[in-house]
């Protein structure tokens, strides 16, 4: 009787360590995957914190696109709207931004209409993995390095061949920048710029040759 207990006792032990072995093991296996998969939020939620770019940066970084009127500039994450809005109010461009934050999609939407450039200027209230991007000759990014990692092939499959991008202080790992530039901001902190330009023939699945 004791024998039979003693056995059925030792029987349920294996079996706990065994389950806590697992779980450690898991876990550890968790922490080693690699950055990429960790971004905040998956690809649905916030992905970036909300951090305005000094204005004359955003003139910087609009200037080194050599934005003008001929453009169509996507600033992803547009927060209070400031680079859409002087895309279009300085550089004579049509812009979109795309903000997910519910205060800041109003906020922004309230800025352009006060400046009287709701024809020039749209702001979209969604997750910028979810808006289409072909229209866009200029993209400005002010986001993490690992959201910049993630949009990449998004914007090799979208955009078209000569879009510029610029980035604010994080590269899109993977890519060669055409320049890079360090600026001052408004309050004397330097700032990093990034400028790609997609290839001529960047993707002849998304832009097939015109057939003679
Ligand atoms: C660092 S701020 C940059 C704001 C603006 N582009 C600028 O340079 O002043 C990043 C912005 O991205 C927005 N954001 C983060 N994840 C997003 C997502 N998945 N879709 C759309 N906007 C997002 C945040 O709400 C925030 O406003």
């Amino acid at each position: 009787m004791l024998k039979s207990y003693v056995l059925k006792w030792l029987q349920t032990l294996a079996g706990i360590i065994l389950v806590l072995l697992l779980a450690v093991t898991l876990a550890g296996a968790k922490s080693e995957a690699p950055q990429i998969a960790e971004a905040p939020g998956g690809l649905t939620g916030k992905l970036a914190p909300y951090v305005p770019t000094p204005l004359g940066v955003c003139r910087d970084m609009l200037a080194l696109a050599h934005v003008s009127r001929f453009d169509r500039v996507y600033d992803l994450g547009s927060g209070d709207g400031r680079i859409v809005i002087m895309a279009a109010e300085i550089f004579g461009a049509d812009a979109v931004g795309v903000e997910l934050d519910d205060q800041l999609y109003e906020q922004s939407s309230q800025n352009v209409l006060q400046i009287g450039l709701q024809n020039r200027v749209r702001i979209i209230h969604a997750n910028f993995f979810k808006v289409n991007l072909r229209p866009a000759t200029v993209v400005t990014l002010y986001l993490l390095g690992v959201v910049n990692a993630r949009l990449r092939p998004v914007l090799e499959r979208q955009l078209r061949p000569g879009a510029r991008i610029v980035s604010h202080d994080f590269p899109v790992a993977g890519w060669k920048p055409a320049r890079v530039e360090t600026v001052t901001g408004d309050y004397g902190a330097t700032h990093t710029l990034y400028l790609y330009v997609r290839p001529q023939a960047a993707n002849p699945q998304v832009f097939p040759a015109k057939s003679k």
